[in-house]
């Protein structure tokens, strides 16, 4: 009789990253590296908070070559809220160690790709190329609020299909896997980012696979409007580079195709001439065609690249409907990014708010009375959705409804913003500043003040 054992393989992971410095002397160990991390971290601590930056690594043999290291992410996979600050005790979890080194953002040359210098330049087929993990990619993964760790679950699972693709599975016969993942959504909900945000994520946590990475993005919408009439035949050359440069096995590559729906409009749709169309903009049956010709080269191209198991495809969406049944059932994961709630908005405005005083466009925050449960002793920043929620006497308020913490405040009108997008959401601080007030610092309330003011006055 087999017996099923519950392994230490089913532990949760605290991944920690180990950035390193950015070093002339050519290549670095990083597999030593992250043993060394690994084993000084259990010797050294019983427990770890997440979001902590640890120090004390003076003494490890590859000391000067780390700036950082962070314990950055806790995956559970059942989780249903984001894990920040929790304590993780290091016997209840496995310790996901990366050390990366983060790239400029410089240009890259055809040699760079793998390609030689007298094919079309990436500009020219509508590419641009970024080195992975790099340094203009830094924030964004950290810059996404969800209320459901949606963003930590995806990028969890992408990690473990593409580590499990490496034991060698045939893509055909032993496993269906087309490398694609589709994120759709509202506008403005962090889709483009999070894609970005992903690329880079990936590239880190898959350092024990892939020696490089690269984010290839495609840029659909110019593609299939300089091009029109040949979108076909381009996005088949895209692929062809796509390929070639895939054939370099240490190297991850990451492509990007946002707004998909202009390259892989519904076949049918396009066909019967039906609204879709419209909502594409695709009135007249040239364009319909050129949709038709970019679908069936995007649909083969696709097969061709899926039994490489280093190349991965994020594709955003606003118009799920609008895409190709052919192209859906290709996608491995589908993955709804919604507009944020409530307790996003007030994490959202809250980074908002912390950068204004940092920059000091508001003036430092004073706690006083109420807030001081809030804010806790000597602490400069906002308080989290979280520690908000925590406190016992956050409904207090005076006799006419009204409150004088700003903490309360802010989740007040955060619960007005429901239904708005992430992008309104960001923008919102800057222009009740610019609409009502004259000049810096600003007071807190001043902002807050504005904020409700423009809320009424738009809508
Ligand atoms: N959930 C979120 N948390 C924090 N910021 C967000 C969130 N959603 C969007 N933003 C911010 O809004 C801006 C726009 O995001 P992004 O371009 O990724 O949205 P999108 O879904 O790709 O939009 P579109 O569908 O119009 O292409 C970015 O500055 C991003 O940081
Ligand atoms: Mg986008």
């Amino acid at each position: 009789m087999t017996r099923i054992r519950s392994s230490a393989a089913q532990k949760p992971l605290l991944h920690v990253e180990v950035r390193l410095k950015n070093t002339e002397q050519g290549f670095l160990r990083t597999d030593l590296i992250r043993d060394e991390v690994s084993i000084w971290l259990r010797q050294k601590y019983s427990a770890i908070v997440i979001g902590q930056e640890i120090t004390g690594y003076e003494g490890l043999m590859h000391a000067e070559n780390i700036e950082s290291v962070n314990a950055v992410e806790y995956t559970r996979t059942d989780a249903e809220e984001n894990d920040t600050q929790k304590v993780c005790d290091l016997e209840d979890v496995q310790l996901d160690v990366q050390a990366y080194e983060l790239h400029g953002r410089g240009d890259i040359s055809m040699a760079d790709l793998g390609l030689e210098d007298d094919e079309e330049k990436p500009e020219d087929l509508q590419l641009h190329v970024t080195d992975l993990p790099n340094i203009s990619l830094e924030r964004h993964w950290e810059s996404l609020v969800f209320t459901k760790p949606l963003h930590t679950q995806l990028l969890h699972s992408i990690t473990r299909m593409l580590s499990i693709m490496q034991m060698g599975l045939d893509t055909t016969t032993d496993m269906n896997w087309n490398g694609l993942m589709l994120l759709y959504g509202p506008p403005g909900s962090g889709k483009t980012t999070l894609c970005r945000g992903l690329a880079q994520k990936l590239t880190i946590r898959l350092g024990s696979y892939f020696t490089r990475g690269k984010l290839v993005e495609i840029c659909a919408q110019s593609l299939l409007s300089k091009w029109f009439g040949e979108s076909g035949k381009l996005v088949s050359k895209i692929f062809e580079k796509l390929e070639a440069m895939a054939l370099d096995e240490m190297s991850f590559i990451c492509v990007m195709i946002d707004e998909v729906e202009t390259l892989t409009g519904s076949r049918e749709r396009s066909m019967s001439g039906s609204e879709c169309g419209d909502a594409m903009r695709y009135g007249d049956s040239k364009t319909d065609q050129g949709v038709i010709q970019a679908t069936n080269q995007l649909l083969t191209a696709l097969d061709r690249l899926r039994h490489r198991s280093n190349i991965v495809v994020l594709c955003t969406s606003n118009l799920i409907d609008a895409l190709d049944s052919a192209f859906l059932d290709r996608v491995d994961i589908k993955q709804l990014v919604p507009n944020p709630e409530p307790r996003a908005i007030y994490e959202i405005l809250r980074s908002c708010i912390n950068k204004l005083i940092q920059k000091e466009i508001l003036e430092p925050l004073v706690v006083q009375g109420q807030d001081e449960e809030f804010f806790g002793d000597g602490e400069l920043s906002f308080p989290s959705a979280a520690q908000l929620l925590l406190c016992s006497g956050w409904e207090d308020e005076e006799n006419d409804g009204t409150t004088r913490s700003p903490a309360i405040r802010l989740w007040r009108f955060s619960e007005k913003c429901e239904g708005m997008s992430g992008r309104a959401l960001r923008r919102l601080p800057l222009k009740a500043l610019a609409r009502h007030t004259y000049s810096n610092p600003v007071a807190l309330e001043t902002l807050l003040d504005a904020l409700e003011k423009l809320l009424t006055e738009d809508s």
